[in-house]
C-alpha cells in the first residue's frame, strides 16, 4: 500500500481537531451507557457544588443559521426517532450548535431532578454542578423544553419526582393542568 505524505494543510487540520477534542473533554466526567437514554455523561470524581464541569463546545452561529440548522436537526431527529437537537440559545442574536463529535456535553441527558445547570459565561456555555456530585452519578440538566410539545418527549429520568415528560420546571404547573384535563383513560 502506498501512503501519501501529510501536507501542511493536513497537519493544520489535525492540530485543530486535537484542540477541539481537548476543549470538549473534562477531567470531571466520562461517557458511559446510560439507564436514562443511549449514552450519558458520568462523574468520574467528586464534583463540589457550583464547579464548572465542562464546556458545551460547538460553533457560534447567527439566528438565521440557527433556525436553518434547527429545522435540519429536527427533521433528522424525526427520522431516527430521537429528539436530538443540539442548538443552545446564547442570546437574542446568537446560538451554539453543539452537534459535533468532540462536544462530550451534548451527551448529557435530561432529568426532572437535575444535578447540573447550563450557564452562559460570556460567549460560552458551561455546565455547572447544582450540588455536590459523587463519582458514578450521571450528570443531568433540565432541557427546558416547552410544554406545548410535551407529548413528543416522554421522560425516563427515573427520579422520584419525574413528571413523565421532558418539560421545563417553570412549566410544570401548566403540564399538570394539561395532564389532568385529559380523558381518564388516557392518563
Ligand atoms: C442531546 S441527546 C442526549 C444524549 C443521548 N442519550 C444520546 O445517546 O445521544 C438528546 C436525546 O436523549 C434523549 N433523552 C435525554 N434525556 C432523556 C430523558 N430524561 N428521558 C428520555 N429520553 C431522554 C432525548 O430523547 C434525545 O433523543
Ligand atoms: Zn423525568
Amino acid at each position: 500500500m502506498a501512503a501519501r505524505k501529510a501536507s501542511v494543510d493536513d497537519r493544520e487540520t489535525h492540530r485543530r481537531l486535537l484542540q477541539y477534542w481537548k476543549r470538549g473533554q473534562s477531567a470531571y466526567c466520562e461517557v458511559r451507557d446510560s439507564k436514562i437514554h443511549g449514552r450519558g455523561v458520568y462523574a468520574s470524581r467528586f464534583i463540589p457544588a457550583e464547579t464548572p464541569i465542562i464546556e458545551y463546545f460547538g460553533e457560534r452561529i447567527g439566528q438565521a443559521e440557527s433556525d436553518r440548522r434547527g429545522v435540519r436537526q429536527q427533521k433528522k431527529a424525526g427520522q431516527t426517532g430521537d429528539a436530538a437537537v443540539y442548538i443552545f440559545t446564547l442570546s437574542k442574536n446568537f446560538s451554539i450548535d453543539g452537534d459535533f463529535p468532540w462536544n462530550t456535553a451534548r451527551l448529557i441527558n435530561h432529568s426532572c431532578n437535575p444535578n447540573c445547570e447550563a450557564w452562559i459565561v460570556g460567549r460560552k456555555i458551561i455546565i455547572h454542578a447544582l450540588r455536590d456530585i459523587h463519582p458514578g452519578e450521571e450528570l443531568t440538566y433540565d432541557y427546558g423544553f416547552d410544554v406545548d410539545c410535551y407529548e413528543d418527549h416522554p421522560c425516563r429520568c427515573g427520579s422520584a419526582d419525574c413528571k413523565g415528560y421532558i418539560v421545563s420546571r417553570g412549566q410544570w404547573a401548566e403540564l399538570e393542568e394539561r395532564l389532568n384535563a385529559r380523558p381518564s383513560n388516557e392518563r
